[in-house]
């Protein structure tokens, strides 16, 4: 079982990758779940899968265990449904001393990390993901958040969850669209930071989009060490940790052009990560090369790279109001070589825009 320490200031908290399965659970966490109550919070696709595995476990560790089972998907993280959880945490008697584990992907774990933040100003969280995109970035470096009918994620807090356990075996039921949108995080954990992750994709692809269970857990691992790398040294977003949006300036602007129903988030990131790419280009920063290697790798990873029929005028217009900008200009995260990049501030929009098309 491969293990990161992730190391806060105010605290610090173990993330497991057990490749052998739940079998490895409570050795992991089993001092790490405070109280001796736990409300699990998971999905109605999460909960036929995987919840009796994981309750097993807990009860044979002495807890007592009660499900909240929400609808999939991004409907969830709304005010309706904390209400209703903070409910079920009401009447199965949670106390201070109690716990939510949230088990599933970055929906569960956004909104699961907002009530154990908030319930009883904050109890104990486990987080357990089971989506690649939750395994390698949602849950790791503490944003939990639902969203406003006006703004997404923009109700929440910074919470650290006292431990979190990855169980690659979980990515075997993971449909294929949603393995890619996590394959997008992980290839830009590679590319913002680690150049040697980058050949290693490149020599292992076959293997992790084959969802070889050894090969997951090596890169989620180095994945993990990357994103956790940049939360230790800017916890609360303040300046490194916006290298993480690299790809997301112009991904989320395509999201919100594009209704958010037409990509998924890391179909988005993956063209956002070349357009951003494209204009690093254009202004000296990287060459043709960069942009074909890591066109080569979204392909392969099963990504889109670039749009079906490019409306730049709205993109950009998102992109004006995107909430990284301080004052008019644009702020993008744009690469200066393989492994490395940039926070350029100030971009004026017109020339953006000239340089996307
Ligand atoms: N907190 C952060 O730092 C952070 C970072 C990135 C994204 N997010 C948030 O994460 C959310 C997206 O997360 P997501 O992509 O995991 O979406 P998701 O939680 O909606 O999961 C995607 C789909 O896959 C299903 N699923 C998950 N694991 C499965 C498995 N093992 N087998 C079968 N089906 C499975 C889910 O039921 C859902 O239908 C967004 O709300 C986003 O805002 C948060
Ligand atoms: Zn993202």
């Amino acid at each position: 079982m491969k293990h990161i320490t992730v190391n806060l200031e105010n605290k610090s908290y173990p993330i497991y990758i057990a490749s052998e399965g739940w079998s490895q659970l409570s050795r992991a966490i089993g001092g790490k779940i405070k109280g001796n109550k736990v409300l699990v919070v998971c999905d109605e696709n999460i909960y036929p899968l995987y919840y009796n595995s994981v309750k097993s476990v807990l009860i044979s560790m002495g807890y007592r265990v009660n499900p909240a089972v929400i609808p999939p998907g991004e409907v969830s993280k709304s005010f309706d449904k904390a209400l209703e959880l903070y409910t079920h945490a009401l009447e199965a008697r949670l106390d201070r001393s109690s716990s939510i584990v949230a088990l599933g992907g970055g929906v569960v774990g956004d909104l699961a990390g907002f009530i154990a933040a908030t319930y009883m100003r904050g109890i104990g969280f486990i987080q357990i993901p089971t989506s690649l995109l939750a395994q390698v970035d949602s849950s790791i470096g503490g944003k939990v958040a639902i969203n406003h009918p006006l703004a997404k994620n923009i109700i929440g807090a910074f919470y650290q969850p006292d431990a979190v356990f990855i169980c690659p075996d979980t990515l075997v039921s993971l449909p294929s669209r949603e393995f890619a949108t996590g394959m997008a995080e992980l290839i830009k954990h590679a590319f913002i930071a680690d150049p040697d992750f980058i050949s290693w994709l490149e020599e292992n692809m076959i293997a992790l989009i084959s969802r070889d269970v050894e090969a997951l857990s090596s890169a989620i691992h180095r994945s993990c060490l990357i994103k956790t790398g940049v939360v230790e040294q800017d916890e609360k977003e303040t300046g490194l940790r916006m290298i993480l949006n690299f790809g997301h300036t112009i991904g989320h602007a395509i999201e919100a052009a594009t209704g958010y129903s037409k990509y998924t988030h890391g179909e988005a990131v993956a063209m956002g990560m070349i357009y951003e790419s494209s204009i690093a280009m254009k202004m000296g920063l990287v060459n043709q090369g960069y942009i074909n290697r890591l066109s080569d790798i979204l392909r392969r990873a099963g990504l889109p790279t670039q749009l079906d029929t490019p409306a730049w005028g709205p993109i950009v217009e998102r992109m004006i109001h995107d909430k990284k900008n301080v004052n008019q200009g644009i702020v993008l995260v744009l690469p200066t070589g393989y492994g490395k990049v940039s926070i350029i501030k100030d971009l004026n929009p017109e020339q953006v825009k000239q340089m996307l098309q």
